[in-house]
């Protein structure tokens, strides 16, 4: 089998910091992958290289065999990665609808002509992402706030909403940074089963990074440890566990 997406040696550097070092990746189809580590360790930087954010220092990412370091967010998006970020990006002032609409809009089928005299087929495509969009919503318990601006949706409503809009761009691999953080512990259960309906139900693949070890060891299959850029430990909830260098790490860090 080969992996959906696959990562050699990749390494960035910000001047003198090496922030990510040879790090290698394997997840396949299907995957629910956690990647984990203290603070600082390199994982944000591994998912703004895997999405065009940043361009690696070396090394290469493969997504279904196509090579995408070099390439720009859009293009990444359009091969079939989307994300969310550890500091929720909404757009505050739109509407729950509108938001989760921004991710079905980048995956427009339409041509530049059909979008500029409004055809037919504008107006179709319009009411498909709608629709798409609200079952999306419908889908992370969001429906019924779809006419709310974005900016009076609780905390953890805002990172669900994030979720939708990734998922609307109609990824294959979707890349979850700390969807968790700043939850509380029955948003965080509810959370943990709506990640695995998101691999089971909707058939995406999912890359999730999380401090929450809780969360990561009830829902991974394969957890990957990264400390100060390097990979320390690769296995089972239950393997990385119990591995010295990860106790180590988690304990001698914060
Ligand atoms: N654009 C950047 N310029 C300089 N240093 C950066 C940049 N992005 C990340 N870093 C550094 O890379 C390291 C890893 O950061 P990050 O990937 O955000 O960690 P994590 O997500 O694991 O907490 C940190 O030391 C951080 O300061
Ligand atoms: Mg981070």
């Amino acid at each position: 089998m080969t992996a959906l997406l696959e990562t050699k040696s990749l390494t960035i550097r910000f001047g003198g910091l090496t922030a990510v070092d040879s790090f290698n990746l394997s997840i396949n189809e299907g995957d629910l992958f956690g990647l984990i580590g203290p603070n600082g360790a390199g994982k944000t930087t591994v998912f703004n290289m895997l999405t065009g954010v940043y361009l690696p220092t070396e090394g290469t990412a493969q997504f279904d065999g196509q090579l995408i370091n070099g390439k720009n967010p859009v293009q990444v998006a359009r091969l079939g990665i989307s994300r969310t970020f550890q500091n929720i990006r909404l757009f505050d002032e739109l509407s729950v609808l509108e938001n989760a609409m921004t991710g079905a809009h980048q995956h427009a089928r339409l041509t530049v002509w059909e979008s500029l005299f409004r055809l037919p087929r504008h107006y179709k495509e319009e009411a498909r992402q709608r629709e798409r969009a609200y079952e999306l919503l419908a889908f992370m318990g969001l429906d019924d706030r779809a006419g709310l601006t974005a900016k009076q949706l609780p905390y953890g409503h805002r990172r669900k909403l994030e979720i939708a809009r990734a998922l609307a761009t109609e990824p294959r691999l979707i890349c979850l940074d700390e969807p968790a953080a700043g939850m509380n512990t029955g948003e965080k259960s509810e959370l943990s089963a709506l990640i695995r309906k998101i691999r089971d139900e909707l058939n995406v693949t999912v890359l999730v990074i999380e401090h929450d070890m809780k969360l990561v060891m009830g829902i991974c299959e394969k957890v990957q440890v990264l400390d100060y850029g390097e990979t320390i430990a690769l296995g089972t909830p239950r393997e990385v566990q119990n591995d010295p260098k990860v106790i180590e790490a988690y304990l001698g860090g914060d």
